[in-house]
């Protein structure tokens, strides 16, 4: 389990000509998430890992992706932060059925940025991605990036019983009223406390990525320099120096560069969200030594299409989002299905419990209509206590504004961590067609009412 170099699926062969480059079979499995010794744990996961195999894929060249469901319920897979064709986005009720037990879907489609993405489960996501349904999607770059380690660092935090189970309860609604279902039991790559070895000297490529369903995790790498390279997938123009701890809330993405000393060491990553740092991982420094890098330049990605998309802020429609509810929040009443009902009704028999502009749940309206090649700048007010990881499908868009202070060198996401009571200004070009949904990441605030959706023609 948990590969921590990233080895690539392989290709099967292709003397079928309609044969898919990959197939992924989400399905129960056992994993040993709490290290060799220990109990194994039931999940459900791809190709019987846990996380699902590393898919890496070419830029700007179709691949076709073939999902058999292999699990006793419904699903689909999400490519989490890719432009994609809407169709093959992967949510379920929204721009696909779900994939039925014993059925298949073929995925096509063409990834126009390179970078660190994930795909998951669409369906159920805060039960399906607690259980493990889950894996890191790179893009590569048209030329390989100059670095001697290419690692994953996709992190999770599991619920688990005494016996090393996970525990059930999912979505339920006291926690998603709060701030989700947290989790109690740490791993990377799928292993408690994983080893990644690098030569001394190496210029490592860190690809982090949060797979949980709720907290916002962050991480400290005591004695090492990192750099920031690319958020959510997208390079940043400049590197920016690590200046404490890596935050990471559910799905976003940061991939790293640390340039390691060139003398066997090891170095620990911990966890430091809660109290007492835990050890999430150790880079074991070791072998012969690599060319010393300390005086070369920081590595840049090179930039992606989508930084041809800016926004065209004089011309574009503005819209606002008012985030309410949950716990100790303000809100009375939401209209749900059309519906108006007091907060306490939609809580006990409708199981909602957020709204976005006083709607409860996926509306039947889209949130906006835009037509193509539109920019939209959404002011985002986050009305609550809590903290909200905004996911936008489909786009990526550029943080503007942060409680009325213009933000620098706005970065690109698609997933944005709002602080409670924070008001944001966000703006995408709404280039891509179709139907794409805007929620909260954190997966039981999405199940409990946090979410809507965009149109564009
Ligand atoms: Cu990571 Cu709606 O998705
Ligand atoms: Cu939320």
């Amino acid at each position: 389990m948990g590969t921590a170099a990233l080895a690539t699926l392989p290709i099967l062969p292709t003397h079928a000509l309609a044969s898919p480059a990959y197939v992924l079979r989400p399905g129960a499995a056992e994993a040993s998430l709490r290290g060799p010794d220990e109990p194994k744990t039931q999940v459900w996961v791809y190709n019987h890992s846990a996380p699902g195999p590393v898919i890496r894929i070419p830029r700007a060249k179709p691949v076709h992706i073939r999902v058999d469901n292999a699990l006793p319920d419904p699903t689909t897979v999400h490519w989490h932060g890719i432009r994609i064709e809407n169709a093959m986005d992967g949510v379920s009720g929204l721009t696909q059925q779900p994939i039925m037990p014993g059925a298949s879907f073929d995925y096509r489609f063409t990834a126009p940025d390179a970078g660190t993405y994930w795909y998951h489960s669409h369906h159920r996501s805060w039960e399906q991605i607690a259980r493990g349904l889950y894996g890191l999607l790179i893009v590569n770059e048209d030329t390989p990036v100059d670095v001697d380690a290419d690692l994953a660092f996709i992190a999770d935090d599991w619920r688990l019983d005494e016996a090393g189970q996970i525990t059930e309860g999912f979505g339920a609604l006291h926690e998603a009223a709060h701030r989700g279902r947290l989790g109690n039991w740490l791993t990377v790559n799928g292993d408690t406390k994983p080893k990644l070895n690098v030569s001394p000297n190496a210029r490592v490529r860190l690809r982090c990525v949060s797979a949980a369903n709720a907290r916002v995790m962050a991480f400290e790498l005591p004695g090492l320099t990192a750099h920031v390279i690319a958020l959510d997938g997208q390079p940043l123009e400049t590197p920016e120096i690590l200046d404490g701890p890596l935050v990471l809330a559910p799905a976003q993405r940061v991939d790293l560069v640390i340039d390691m000393p060139g003398t066997p060491a090891t170095f620990i990553i911990n966890e430091v969200s809660v109290g007492d740092p835990i050890v999430a991982a150790e880079l074991v420094v070791s072998g012969d030594a690599l060319a010393d890098r300390k005086n070369a330049a920081p590595l840049i990605l090179p930039s992606n299409p989508l930084a041809q998309h800016q926004p065209d802020l004089e011309n574009a429609l503005h819209i606002d989002l008012l985030m309410q509810g949950g716990a100790m929040g303000g809100m009375t009443q939401a209209t749900y299905k059309g519906q108006m009902f007091d907060m306490r009704t939609l809580v006990r028999e409708h199981g909602q419990a957020w709204a976005f502009n006083g709607n409860a749940g996926k509306p039947v309206d889209p949130l906006v209509d835009l037509k193509a090649g539109q920019t939209a700048v959404i002011g985002m007010i986050n009305d609550t206590r809590w903290p909200h990881a905004m996911h936008l499908h489909g786009h990526h868009f550029r943080v503007l504004e942060i409680d009325s202070k213009a933000v620098i060198n706005a970065p690109w996401r698609d997933t944005h961590l709002m602080q409670p009571a924070e008001r944001i200004k966000i703006a995408f070009v709404a280039d891509n067609p179709g139907k794409w949904l805007f929620h909260c990441h954190m997966l039981e605030h999405h199940m409990a009412g946090m979410g809507t959706w965009i149109n564009v023609a």
